[in-house]
């Protein structure tokens, strides 16, 4: 074969020069942020989808949402913000494990040393004692949200069950914690809370001796209580939201009324697609569209697909969220700028506080207990718990999903309404108006 009639041979490719000493400093910052940032800030919708991808923290979010979720009157934030009071009380909890000692005869002096020579000691304290009892309120106001926009409903049941868990272990994280100060209001409340368990038929004395390890209120049960404040409780709460937070996703996105999935008012190209016929190996015919949509820049409407109305979630679902975070974690600041957390005397087994009284969100069954032990304390809140679990299974009508009190459910909302409002009652009564020996006493 002669020479002319051969391929050229492909040039050589040319060795990659290795930058210099000072490239590689001039660029090393643009480069470290490349590695963990891959995206530069979107400017665009395709950038905008990329970055929720992309990042470990965003892709939790879906690329768009329906632009009822940033509706600020229709959730009120509330999962974001106890959201941010669980990430507040573990950063403050994490800060306050480092003085710390789970034993009764150095608890309380390490409350002192908080006080008095730990730099910020009462701030951190309360920060933390202030987000817990807000967790528990907002959560509780979160619930009641979900159940009066009728949220819990299909496709959503499980992920309310999942909700209902979430609340009871607020509540026990915040009980456990409630212990640890050893001061007199800390030994008490736990010494009352703990007997209300012990009223259950049968298992109570046992379930009581588990949770104390012992018959009374001491060392044993300091220790349990730290090791279930600080590691157990925590990590079950997490797991529990991780599944929620990918429930939500799962289910849909939030929940919302029928007419928050039309079109906003504006331009829109009607697609009309020939309709395509796919043989089924059955040997029947179905027919199936195919949309066009990803060909078209401008908003359209899919022909008899999901309509269309939504927002990117980057940056409008962050942004909101980041705000509720902001405004959660300046008014924790706030809250603990102006009030210090409590600490009372030291712990004193001999004299009693009279009354002595449970946490603020047990009162309402100590107030029950006053009546009947059993039912108060036991009979009526499983009754409560388990109404609550089997709420969505229960009720299965499926109108007025997603709009606040909606007429077309007011049973279930009277019901739940008239049960949250008695609950309260019954803490207020507890708080305010009890006094020695559960006499009654007035505040004023
Ligand atoms: C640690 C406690 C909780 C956290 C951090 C949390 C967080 C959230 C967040 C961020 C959302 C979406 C935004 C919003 O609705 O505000 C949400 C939705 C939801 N939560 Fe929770 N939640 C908690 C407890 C509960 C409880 C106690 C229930 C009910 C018993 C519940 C049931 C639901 C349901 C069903 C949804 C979907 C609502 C909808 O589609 O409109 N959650 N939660």
């Amino acid at each position: 074969m002669s020479q002319a009639n051969s391929v050229p041979p492909a040039p050589a490719k040319e060795p990659q020069r290795e930058p210099g000493l000072i490239t590689v400093l001039r660029e090393l910052p643009r480069n470290v942020w490349s590695s963990i940032f891959r995206n530069p800030l979107p400017s665009s919708d395709l950038e905008r989808a990329t970055t929720s991808f992309t990042n470990f923290f965003l892709h939790i979010h879906p690329v768009k949402v329906n632009r009822n979720t940033l509706r600020p009157l229709y959730t009120l934030g509330l999962g974001v913000i106890s959201f941010a009071l669980f990430l507040i009380l573990a950063v403050t909890g994490i800060l306050l494990m480092f003085y710390y000692v789970p034993s009764t005869t150095q608890a309380y002096d390490r409350m002192l040393d908080l006080r008095g020579t730990v730099a910020f000691g009462t701030f951190l304290r309360s920060m933390h004692r202030w987000s817990a009892h807000g967790m528990v309120a907002v959560v509780f106001l979160h619930m009641c949200r979900v159940f009066l926009t009728g949220s819990y409903k299909k496709p959503r049941e499980f992920n309310w069950v999942i909700g209902v868990f979430l609340f009871l272990v607020t509540l026990f994280l915040s009980f456990t914690g409630y212990l640890l100060p050893w001061d007199q209001l800390a030994f008490w409340a736990i010494t009352v809370g703990t007997a209300i368990a012990g009223y259950a038929p049968v298992i109570g004395q046992d379930v009581r001796f588990m949770l104390l390890g012992d018959t009374a209120v001491g060392q044993e049960a300091l220790l349990r209580f730290y090791v279930l404040h600080v590691a157990v409780l925590p990590a079950i709460l997490t797991l529990l939201m991780a599944i929620h937070f990918w429930r939500i996703r799962k289910d849909g996105g939030l929940s919302r009324p029928e007419e928050a999935d039309a079109p906003p008012p504006g331009p829109a190209v009607e697609l009309s697609v020939a309709p395509v016929a796919v043989a089924l190996p059955s040997g029947s015919a179905r027919l199936k569209l195919f949309g066009l949509q990803g060909f078209v820049r401008t908003p359209f409407q899919k022909a008899g697909n999901i309509p269309e109305n939504t927002v990117y979630a980057w940056p409008n679902l962050l942004m909101a969220e980041l705000f509720v975070f902001a405004l959660t974690v300046a008014g924790v600041l706030l809250m603990s700028l102006m009030f210090a957390a409590p600490l009372e005397e030291p712990v004193n087994v001999m004299h009693p506080p009279n009354p002595a009284k449970a946490p603020w969100y047990f009162l309402g069954l100590q107030e029950m207990v006053s009546y009947s032990a059993f039912w108060g304390g036991v009979g009526i809140p499983t009754i409560f718990v388990l109404l609550l679990l089997a709420a969505p299974y229960l009720d299965r009508g499926t109108g007025g999903v997603g709009r606040w009190f909606a007429r077309e459910r007011i049973l279930a909302n009277t019901i739940f309404v008239t049960l949250v409002v008695l609950n309260v009652l019954l803490v207020i009564i507890g708080t305010f108006f009890r006094g020695p020996n559960w006499s009654f006493v007035s505040p004023w």
